[in-house]
């Protein structure tokens, strides 16, 4: 067999092995031990080739339970002395050659022998979760690998080594999940930004970047953070969430999807506005499905999330400056060479600075339909932050210039918001009127209101329209002849107080 230990000293990455008898005051001494990119000699240098492949193939996910109760101090006592035998058997060098599945077996082989030899008592469960365990440390991202191999799972907070939590259901709860120590938690951040050309460590303590399989990273080092790295993973999902599940999770109402999927089709310049991690980005992605099959779409993002449907699509990214802050390619450049590159429309992932003003030429200027995103607490906010995005952006103009440019550009705003119940909603369908003195005005279309909670924390709640049977976008659907659909979406959207009353228009 390979695995055993070879005569060159460079490829021993750790030392020498410890006692077997599990040792509540054994040493952590894992986390030094991990193959890391950076410190280690030869054998870890190649050590990446395996590491990229086993994020690609995602053990199964480990038992909820175990997530969420953790593992007793003696696990990794026991973890901590048989990971160190494996790794003072192992070639790395050896290892890094073969395939993730190849390496894996290799891996059980050895860490099976070692647990015989050494006459530690294990059930065979146990065995199975340290020898995945040990697997995920040498070959993928240790501990996270079990999460993020979870598909409910939409975002992943490491606050240091002793404390992860997940958001599933809206909901953010606490795991059992823990690193060895911060050494080890920087070693795994440390590996996934490589893969990005990155670095994170004192001097450069901020970074992002992103998972193999699409799932954007943010990482904040000490001394930034004190109490150890903060790791926060939003997860890529396969699948983007469509307006037929936004129905079915209640955040829409069957006559809403309707209306958005009106917007979509018939080139409303939309804005999608929203707090962190309220959907913004799920309900651009569903606003995409409307599009026409021969609209040449062209995408801006600072990491590519949308998954259009459409053949004729060009998907741009922006880049951060290297290492010695060079080669910064921002969202600004990216909208304004989209220009040159006869888009019919523009979707900008997430607008948060000058690009704003670019943004909002382009649908100004005959790119109808162009849509972006942009985080805030309701429609009327988010045409302040717009306002200010551009004053920002040092453009010389007076207010009421902006807002009449702001006008004379975005049709609808679309507000998505997470609930305290975890629940996600449309909030508002709202349109931008125009201007009464230096004032813009809007027209909600559709609101939700919150009328209570169940005995179960759930809020109850209902959206209806304000009673706008013509909004301004009427003569746009009139052209996609679409007025029928809209008319009846709107009509049959009124709700009534207990006289037959329709509830009133509150966009006074
Ligand atoms: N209506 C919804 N119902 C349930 N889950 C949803 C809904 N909309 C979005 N999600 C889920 O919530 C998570 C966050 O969604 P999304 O990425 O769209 O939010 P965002 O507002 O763009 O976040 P950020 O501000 O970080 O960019 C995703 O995992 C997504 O699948
Ligand atoms: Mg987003």
């Amino acid at each position: 067999m390979f695995g055993k230990r070879t005569s060159d000293p460079s490829s021993q990455a750790g030392p020498a092995p410890k006692p077997m008898a599990p040792s509540p005051t054994a040493p952590k001494s894992m986390a030094s031990a991990t193959p890391a990119p950076s410190p280690k000699p030869a054998a870890a240098k190649q050590a990446p080739q395996p590491e990229a492949q086993a994020a690609q193939a995602k053990p199964t996910p480990e038992p909820e339970s175990t997530l969420q109760r953790g593992h007793s101090e003696e696990y990794y006592d026991v973890k901590t002395t048989v990971f160190n035998a494996l790794i003072d058997t192992i070639d790395l060098t050896q290892l890094a050659k073969l395939d993730a599945s190849a390496a894996r077996e290799e891996i059980r082989d050895i860490v099976s022998e070692i647990i015989q030899v050494k006459n530690v008592v294990m059930s065979i469960a146990e065995q199975e979760e340290l020898l995945e365990d040990i697997c995920n440390d040498i070959l993928g991202y240790g501990p996270l690998e079990p999460l993020l191999a979870r598909d409910d799972i939409a975002d992943i907070m490491v606050n240091g080594a002793g404390m992860t939590y997940i958001e599933v259901d809206g909901k953010v709860q606490e795991t059992g999940v823990r690193f060895a120590d911060n050494v080890q938690l920087m070693n795994i951040c440390q590996r996934i930004v490589s893969q990005v050309g990155r670095r994170v460590d004192e001097s450069s303590p901020i970074c992002d970047a992103r998972l193999p399989d699409g799932s954007r990273v943010n990482v904040i080092a000490p001394p930034l953070a004190i109490d150890g790295a903060a790791l926060t993973i939003r997860k890529f999902k396969k699948d983007r969430l469509r307006l037929e599940q936004l129905l079915q999770f209640g955040s829409i109402t069957p006559q809403a999807k309707t209306i958005l999927e009106i917007i979509g089709r018939v080139r409303c310049n939309v804005l999608i506005s929203g707090g962190t991690g309220s959907g913004k980005t799920t309900l651009l992605n569903c606003l995409t499905g409307s599009i026409d099959h021969d609209e040449r779409v062209i995408t801006c993002e600072d990491s590519a999330e949308l998954q259009l449907q459409q053949p004729h699509v060009v998907r741009l990214e922006t880049r951060p400056p290297n290492l010695e802050g060079e080669g910064e390619i921002t969202m600004r450049n990216l909208v304004k060479n989209c220009l040159r590159m006869r888009p019919e429309r523009i979707i900008v992932g997430e607008v948060r600075g000058p690009e704003a003003f670019d943004l909002l030429q382009a649908m100004n200027t005959g790119h109808d339909g162009s849509m972006g995103t942009l985080h805030s607490n309701s429609p009327r906010e988010a045409i302040s932050r717009l306002e200010s995005m551009i004053m920002m952006g040092g453009f010389a103009l007076p207010v009421k210039t902006i807002r009449e440019m702001i006008v004379g550009s975005i049709d609808i705003i679309i507000q998505a918001s997470r609930l305290r119940d975890g629940s996600r909603k449309v909030t508002h369908i709202t349109e931008v009127l125009g201007m009464e003195g230096e004032v813009v005005t809007l027209q909600n279309l559709i609101v939700y209101e919150i009328e209570g909670e169940d005995e179960h924390g759930k809020l109850i709640g209902h959206h209806r329209s304000t009673g706008i049977s013509r909004p301004r976008f009427w003569e746009r659907a009139e052209y996609y002849n679409e007025q029928n659909r809209l008319a009846k979406a709107l009509a049959e959207s009124e709700v009534f107080d207990e006289h037959g009353n329709p509830v009133g228009d509150d966009n006074a």
